[in-house]
């Protein structure tokens, strides 16, 4: 039974056999945090909860001992006397806020919170809900805390529900997926940061006294920062040390924030982001929030990556891709029939398997200036149509694929002339554009049943077997004309539920169709369109040695089967960096491969090499997109290395990249650290024993070029050692 209650001391403890997550029931009135780790089986209270009045805190009463101003709440308010950030802020009627909700008892099922939200799946075989009820009396809010536990992963999923079962509207104006109480303040934090076309920087920084915040206010969740957030102590490593990391299952506007208070006691908080939220609670109604995901690690970061790694293939809808060459950077806007026929049997050629027509393909889209919204083909660049295209990549055994940004509309599009009051927008505002398109107002039945009918037709009429769902600006005026004043708040989060329903109905109509998510790169990457889409288009980088640092940052909380990189022409496009062919090939390897090079500028050699490592990523496929992918260099090391295994350890890949070459010829030694001590395993014709292998390492020689990767299989011997 993976919750025990003990109901003379009110401890609940949330456990499987690696961790324990325990709260006490204080006083039958709030759950307090008490501790979240490994599984400690028989955990008995302990006394360390102060008690009795203390300076600048509320008054403890003869029956409740305890003053909330110091508590740990496992979910707290502001008003009645919790200072911290609240992970919660409800309105009644007189525009007051809410107590702090009180204990009412507790239910635990073997299903999942409900809701329309993107959500881990599990069987009632291997799932544990622990639900809190918590309720206030005077406006009948019902409050539910959900917890739920998987049986073989260091994770729990947290939620909150709310019912209200009174007579009067409330207002949310915040509500948070989680809040965690830490007992100490010995942390450093650990946060994926960026921009376009530079995704996913790790960052570590030294928690203090006060509150570090990071939030999207953008309707969307990156890239600046990702809605995410770990807690590690001062010495983890990759390998080795605690870490404790959240993450939001939700592409919208998110804010996670870690407070340390006067006791040096730290409060870890993520969810919807309060200030661009507020909710009107009707009488009878229910609000669920995102959940969130809390790992626990004692074996470094890439255990923590692991957990999350394995936690999303229960999410996602993984598959191998076919290897694809994209258009976009040889063609830009000027695509064609005849440019097309010939990719295609160019692709056939190098044995490609699938050919992906990107931006440019509709009418009047010559430039970003062009028509969005209407995704009529152009008849003056395909004459026939894309069917016969299609049908010629089909019987070439290759398939076909079709970019769209399904999201947008420009003023020039037919469906902007027929439906202006079908974007975001402010009453009486001019409106606001960015790459000069504007954003559908996604929270429209009417605007999602358009684009469902409209897509669905589009992948239908032409047989294709790909989508690539771009989205090319952040929103602004978050606002309509439907909805009254009192609920204009609700439209960002109406947004992202309108984004979800419409992806899962596509699902529904076009149940074989790969969906590639994309944001002008990884810029909507996070663990809620992980849940509709097959993979990500990483990052408008195409430089293999930036994007192995973007992939990198990506690999702390997704598993590499769902990157897309691919091989592009040098000097680059974006940051003007020559790479070695070799060093772009082995980095498209790892995940989903692809191409966007101009296959007619090929040389002979070019071709032998692409063909070559075609050939390589075929056999090795499921290693490279299934594999456990462990990083072996640390978060600032220049350098960046890479183990991926098996699951029974028998085979793996080392990938390293290297920089700038160097005059000093320093050989360095690269332990393996996950591979099996008691195997031998072949690599470069010569054997080596796993534990070798993880102790001692690879031998790894400066480079003779600048970023150069180099690419290792390692296999095990299976003749006996001599
Ligand atoms: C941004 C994407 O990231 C690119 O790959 C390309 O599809 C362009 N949009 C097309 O406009």
């Amino acid at each position: 039974m993976p919750v025990e209650f003990n109901r003379d001391t009110g401890i609940i403890n949330l456990h499987n056999e690696k961790i324990s997550y325990i709260i006490q029931i204080l006083g039958n009135r709030y759950p307090v945090h008490r501790y979240f780790g490994k599984y400690i089986p028989n955990y008995s209270n302990l006394d360390d909860l102060p008690k009795g009045n203390h300076a600048f805190a509320v008054d403890t009463t003869e029956d409740f001992p305890f003053s909330i101003t110091s508590l740990p709440l496992e979910y707290s308010t502001i008003g009645d006397g919790d200072y911290h950030q609240p992970a919660y802020l409800i309105k009644d009627e007189q525009n007051h806020w809410l107590p702090t909700l009180k204990y009412c008892g507790l239910s635990i099922t073997d299903k999942l919170p409900h809701g329309n939200l993107p959500q881990s799946i599990g069987d009632s075989s291997e799932v544990t809900t622990l639900v809190l009820h918590l309720a206030d009396d005077v406006t009948k809010l019902q409050m539910d805390l959900n917890y739920t536990i998987f049986e073989n992963l260091s994770l729990i999923i947290r939620s909150t529900t709310l019912h209200n079962l009174g007579k009067s509207a409330l207002t949310i104006d915040a509500l948070d997926s989680l809040q965690l109480n830490l007992s100490d303040d010995n942390f450093i934090s650990f946060t994926l940061n960026g921009t376009h076309a530079h995704e996913a920087n790790p960052m570590t920084s030294q928690i203090d006294s006060g509150i570090q915040l990071q939030h999207s206010f953008r309707g969307t969740s990156g890239p600046q920062h990702q809605p995410f957030i770990a807690l590690s102590r001062p010495e983890t490593s990759q390998f080795n040390g605690e870490v404790i990391g959240t993450a939001l299952i939700w592409s919208g506007n998110f804010e996670d924030s870690i407070e340390v208070d006067q006791y040096q006691k730290t409060r870890l908080k993520i969810g919807l982001e309060p200030t661009t939220f507020s909710w009107q609670l009707k009488p009878q109604t229910d609000f669920q929030t995102p959940e969130a995901i809390l790992t626990w690690s004692n074996h470094g970061y890439n255990e923590m990556s692991q957990i999350f790694h394995q936690f999303s293939t229960q999410t996602k809808l993984s598959k191998p891709s076919p290897i694809a060459i994209n258009t976009w950077e040889s063609m830009f806007f000027n695509v064609s029939d005849s440019k097309l026929s010939k990719l295609i049997n160019k692709a056939a050629s190098l044995d490609i398997e699938m050919v992906v027509l990107d931006d440019g393909w509709f009418t009047n889209r010559n430039s970003e200036q062009g028509q969005l919204g209407d995704w009529q083909v152009d008849s003056n660049k395909f004459p026939n149509g894309l069917l016969p295209l299609v049908e010629r990549a089909h019987q070439r055994k290759l398939k076909f694929g079709l970019w769209i940004e399904p999201e947008m509309v420009t003023t020039n599009s037919n469906l902007f002339q027929e439906h202006p009051d079908w974007v975001l927008k402010y009453a009486n505002r001019p409106l606001v554009t960015a790459r000069h398109q504007l954003v559908l107002d996604l929270s429209r039945e009417v605007v999602r049943e358009h684009l469902l009918k409209t897509i669905t037709n589009l992948v239908k009429s032409n047989q294709l077997d790909y989508l690539k769902w771009d989205m090319n600006r952040h929103l602004t005026q978050v606002g309509n004309t439907q909805l009254p004043a009192t609920e204009q708040g609700e439209i960002y989060h109406h947004y992202v539920l309108g984004l979800y329903d419409l992806l899962n109905k596509l699902r529904q109509s076009c149940p074989n169709l790969i969906i590639e998510n994309c944001f002008a790169g990884g810029g909507r990457l996070d663990f809620g369109m992980a849940s509709y889409t097959n993979q990500t288009w990483l990052s408008d980088l195409t430089d293999s040695y930036d994007r192995t640092k973007i992939a990198n940052g990506f690999s702390y909380l997704f598993p590499q089967a769902i990157f897309s990189n691919h091989v592009s022409a040098v000097p680059n496009g974006q940051n003007h960096r020559s790479t070695p062919l070799e060093s772009r090939l082995q980095l498209a390897s790892i995940g989903q491969m692809g191409f966007e090079l101009d296959l007619e500028k090929l040389s002979v050699e070019q071709k032998d090499s692409i063909k070559k490592q075609i050939e390589t990523y075929k056999n090795w496929r499921k290693l490279f997109l299934y594999g456990s992918f462990y990083r072996l260099t640390e978060i600032n090391d220049l350098n960046i290395a890479w183990l991926i295994t098996s699951s029974d350890k028998k085979t793996a890949i080392f990938f390293y990249s290297y920089g700038l070459t160097s005059s000093v010829r320093k050989i360095q030694n690269m332990p393996l650290h996950y591979l099996k001590d008691n195997i031998n395993y072949s690599v470069n014709n010569r054997i080596y024993s796993g534990l070798q292998l993880n102790q001692i390492g690879l031998a790894i020689s400066p480079s003779k070029q600048d970023f150069e990767t180099s690419l290792i299989f390692i296999t095990e011997n299976s003749h006996p050692s001599n």
